[in-house]
């Protein structure tokens, strides 16, 4: 159904706050370089946004465009996207750490006419050729007409008679009148990160997601006016569009765009960030914190993080030696830890604590209730599946409209597996208060003689010993029991001898808090110096199942993949281990 005529949505994240405090700073950019960060206020956000809407309409960018934005956090990606957004053209920001391929499977998909990029990328002291790759991926893209590229660094690239350079923006107008648009009109694409298949290009439009973004940025963060929120996502995930800029700028707020790692120049990067720049809401992953709290407490207690007022966690189950870390350590133990669930196709947090709510409890690891207007329900998918399969019953106004070009590939993925209901994807348990606990992506069980169990509860046992950094647990197929022995992956935080020491006794106890429900003696582990993992830091387990499998030949889309080494070490490390 059409929506109504919504208000224009840049109107919503610039116009109405220039009116009222100008000089207010919108984005602070976070350069790879600690301490060089640059602040851009609310009117320079809105110039820089009119002036690159009128470059793009005048080289014919219009409503119903697709613009394709190859950028790593900048406000020069900020810029595009609300340029897109001003003048009624959809976005599709592409993660700057992906491949050529990667980058042009999207643009394909989204049959963009119009490329945005920089010349170069920093990121961990390391510079990335981003042009050179769009150039690459564009051989294989004829709808793309135009590049437009941003300068990152002082290195000039290569132009040709396609490339026009951002800087032509200059010229133009600072006034550019919005688009009237429908509430149901696009905003943007974005392609989910694919650890499993062919990226999606899942569509959000304008009123909703921006109303949900805006809503849940406010009660989850506890967010107040002149706060500092610190999202350290990158722009090209979800996390990044609704938090460090849909939610954040439509109330109003300054937010943080961060260029670089958590461990760049060394592991107190994101604390000494919190100290300089006085960030009071901290919003991250638990692989990085998981990655920090191995590095040790004395990088937390060398910077004042007297500032911080709530610790938001995002992007998988967060085991609860991290959760309490995060709050004991990074929090002083008086910042509550959200631990925020939702997807890319849920435009925003959908189960989360509301520590601002009268008798907010939070129960460590558990994402906690539903945000206003979500109605999860649990489907009892299998007998002796012990978690449920996590739905919604009812719309809600940040969920993706459909697949960009596949409507029916949504209607299969998210619809028809309990129809009535949207499904996840993911695992949860509700306790009797009607708290949730999240388990993970139903498709990484393990499935022992009929038993059930989300690969995360195994992870999280194994995570607490301080021998294990980071763990990956799958099940695989064994002709008597199914789906049956696990296969577990550590990443070895001391050397090899003595991690497989250790990991005897991590076996144990696994055993004993899990006890009835699976066959340990089958069990087989390998260390392994890291863990193939997608750009966006969730692990590959496809990858590691195929390995146990010995089907290398069906390692299937590797496009996404962060770090090719690691899969080779996992194969040959299998090899050894047999
Ligand atoms: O499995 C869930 C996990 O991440 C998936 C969504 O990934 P993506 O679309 O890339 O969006 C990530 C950022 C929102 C979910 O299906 N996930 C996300 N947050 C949590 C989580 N799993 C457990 N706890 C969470 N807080």
């Amino acid at each position: 159904k059409k929506g109504k005529t919504t208000r224009k949505l840049p109107m919503n994240c610039l116009d109405r706050h220039v009116h009222t405090f100008p000089d207010r700073v919108a984005l602070i950019w976070e350069r790879d370089e600690p301490g060089t960060e640059v602040k851009v206020t609310y009117r320079q956000l809105l110039e820089a946004t009119c002036r690159l809407g009128n470059l793009l309409r005048r080289h014919g960018v219009n409503r119903g465009d697709c613009v394709t934005i190859y950028m790593p956090p900048c406000p020069a990606a900020v810029v595009s996207m609300l340029a897109c957004a001003r003048i009624g053209a959809a976005h599709s920001v592409v993660f700057a750490g992906f491949s050529a391929e990667a980058l042009a499977d999207r643009i394909r998909d989204a049959q963009s006419r119009i490329v945005i990029t920089v010349n170069q990328g920093v990121r961990g002291g390391k510079v990335t050729e981003l042009k050179q790759t769009v150039d690459l991926a564009i051989q294989s893209c004829p709808s793309v007409q135009k590049v437009f590229v941003a300068m990152r660094t002082e290195s000039p690239v290569v132009m040709t008679a396609r490339d026009i350079a951002m800087e032509e923006m200059q010229t133009e107008d600072v006034v550019c009148e919005p688009a009237a648009m429908d509430s149901e009109d696009v905003l943007f694409l974005l392609y989910t990160s694919g650890s499993t298949g062919k990226p999606k290009g899942l569509v959000h439009t304008q009123a909703g997601y921006l109303l949900y973004a805006s809503l849940t940025h406010r009660c989850v963060f506890n967010y107040h006016d002149e706060d500092v929120f610190g999202c350290v996502a990158d722009i090209g995930w979800i996390t990044g569009h609704s938090y460090s800029v849909y939610g954040p700028l439509a109330n109003g707020g300054t937010t943080v765009l961060f260029e670089s790692t958590p461990i760049y120049p060394d592991p107190g990067r994101y604390w000494e960030m919190v100290q300089r720049l006085k960030i009071n809401q901290f919003y991250g992953a638990p692989t990085a914190i998981r990655l920090l709290l191995k590095y040790g407490d004395h990088w937390v207690h060398k910077y004042d993080r007297s500032t911080l007022k709530t610790l938001g966690s995002v992007g998988e189950p967060i085991n609860t030696e991290a959760w309490e870390w995060y709050h004991r350590v990074v929090g002083d133990g008086r910042c509550p830890v959200v631990d925020t669930w939702w997807q890319t196709e849920t435009g925003g947090i959908c189960i989360a604590p509301r520590p601002s709510a009268p008798n907010a409890e939070i129960v460590p690891g558990m994402a906690m209730r539903p945000f206003f207007g979500i109605r999860p329900v649990l489907m009892d998918s299998e007998v002796l599946c012990m978690s449920l399969g996590l739905c919604v019953s009812q719309p809600w106004p940040g969920m993706a409209r459909t697949i960009h070009n596949n409507h029916q590939r949504f209607i299969e993925t998210y619809c028809q597996p309990y129809p009535g209901y949207f499904f996840t994807g993911d695992g949860a348990y509700r306790s009797k208060e009607g708290y949730y606990q999240i388990i993970g992506r139903l498709d990484d069980v393990i499935n022992v003689s009929g038993h059930r169990i989300g690969t995360a509860e195994l992870e999280d046992v194994l995570n607490q010993s301080p021998m294990v950094a980071e763990s990956a647990v799958i099940g695989y197929s064994h002709e008597v029991k199914g789906q049956g022995k696990q296969e577990t992956f550590n990443v070895a935080t001391q050397s090899r001898q003595y991690t497989m020491a250790k990991i005897c006794g991590v076996k144990f106890q696994i055993m004993v808090t899990i006890l009835t429900f699976l066959c340990y003696k089958s069990a087989i582990s390998q260390c392994v110096q890291r863990l193939p993992k997608t750009r966006s830091g969730k692990i590959m387990r496809r990858v590691l199942r195929k390995v146990v499998e010995r089907d290398l030949d069906g390692l299937g889309d590797l496009s996404t993949l962060d770090n090719p080494a690691a899969v080779q070490e996992v194969i040959q490390g299998h090899r050894d281990l047999f």
